[in-house]
């Protein structure tokens, strides 16, 4: 805990009591952060408050997948808009700094800082100076931005293209056979997390990582998880449909590199739409990075909505 001449404190909330005080900055996570700390997706001593008396003036959280100990995002990191001033930013600088000594584990690499922001943030001059100042003040603590992404939804009513016969969808049938696609599919692949990944390790290791890392975690049915067979039998890709918890979601889709090209990727997405349609659901989500630019197409020609944009930042 810090207290300065300016009367700045930086500290953790003490518990769910202060989470109004903590949300007097508004953002669309607020609702969602009572169930977390229920859920053990947050800590108390991961949401960090900057204050000055009983005013908010900057805030930062971190969410973890609920099996896992270390923080895996910094999905909370506010500025509050109202106040103006130089020191502004040097208020968020201090708090991300403190916040992030108290909350990453000594030595790792901090996870990413992942903001969601409206789809025409750029257009607008207050939208764009909030985002832009907190981007500035995480840069200020080494970040840069890694990649932007696009927010799409499904939504009950748009229509989910029949089957055309030239795919076959069968369950996949256990997770070495998945990781073993998901290897394959790493080749060539737009996605800026994916091509980072290859920097650093194997397409193997990569694919592992990513299974253990994300899909594993999910509870929603594994049957839900389909591979789309040519009529010879030789996987032409798969689709993973699952529940994240918040939302049903696309949580992962690839076409094999042997068969890019051929549209395949709209019978897939069409196969994961249905199963997930087939649960009576209020919308599906998912995201793709901006420069994914023939999977962007493929949400756009299936009637997708893009509701939102997300930055991600990334510490080396
Ligand atoms: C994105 C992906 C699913 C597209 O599948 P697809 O079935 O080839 O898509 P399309 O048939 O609609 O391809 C449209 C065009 O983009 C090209 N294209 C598709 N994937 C490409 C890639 N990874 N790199 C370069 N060009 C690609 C196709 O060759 C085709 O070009 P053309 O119009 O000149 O013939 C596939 O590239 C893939 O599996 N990528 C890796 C995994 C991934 O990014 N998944 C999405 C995560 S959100």
């Amino acid at each position: 805990m810090t207290a300065t001449h300016t009367e700045l404190v930086i500290r953790p909330i003490t518990g769910r009591d202060e989470l109004d005080l903590f949300c007097q900055i508004p953002y669309l996570l607020n609702d969602e952060l009572a169930d977390d700390l229920d859920s053990g997706h947050r800590r108390p001593e991961w949401l960090w408050m900057a204050l000055r008396g009983d005013r908010l003036v900057a805030r930062a959280a971190w969410w973890k997948m609920s099996d896992h100990t270390a923080p895996g995002v910094l999905d909370i990191f506010d500025i509050d808009d109202g106040c103006s001033g130089p020191e502004r930013l040097d208020t968020g600088v201090r708090l991300l700094r403190e916040a992030a000594a108290a909350v990453i584990p000594a030595g790792t690499t901090p996870p990413e800082y992942s903001r969601f922001v409206s789809a025409d943030w750029r257009d607008h001059p207050a939208a764009r100076r909030a985002v832009e100042d907190r981007m500035k003040a995480a840069e200020r603590t080494g970040a840069r931005l890694f990649v932007e992404r696009l927010r799409l939804e499904w939504r009950p009513g748009t229509p989910i293209p029949a089957r055309t016969g030239r795919l076959a969808f069968v369950p996949v049938s256990d997770h070495d056979e998945l990781i073993t696609l998901m290897t394959a599919v790493m080749d060539g692949t737009l996605d800026a997390h994916g091509r980072r990944d290859l920097t650093q390790m194997s397409p193997a290791q990569a694919a592992a990582r990513h299974y253990q890392g994300e899909l594993a975690q999910y509870r929603s049915p594994r049957e839900w998880w389909q591979i789309a067979r040519l009529p010879g039998g030789a996987p032409a890709g798969f689709v993973i449909p699952a529940h994240n918890g918040y939302n049903p979601i696309i949580a992962y889709i690839a076409v094999l590199p042997a068969y890019r090209g051929n549209g395949y990727i709209d019978e897939l997405l069409a196969e994961g739409t249905r199963i997930l349609a087939a649960q009576d659901v209020p919308r599906i989500r998912a995201s793709t990075d901006l420069g994914n630019v023939p999977m962007a197409a493929a949400f756009r020609r299936a009637g997708w909505a893009q509701f939102g944009r997300q930055i991600n930042m990334t510490w080396d």
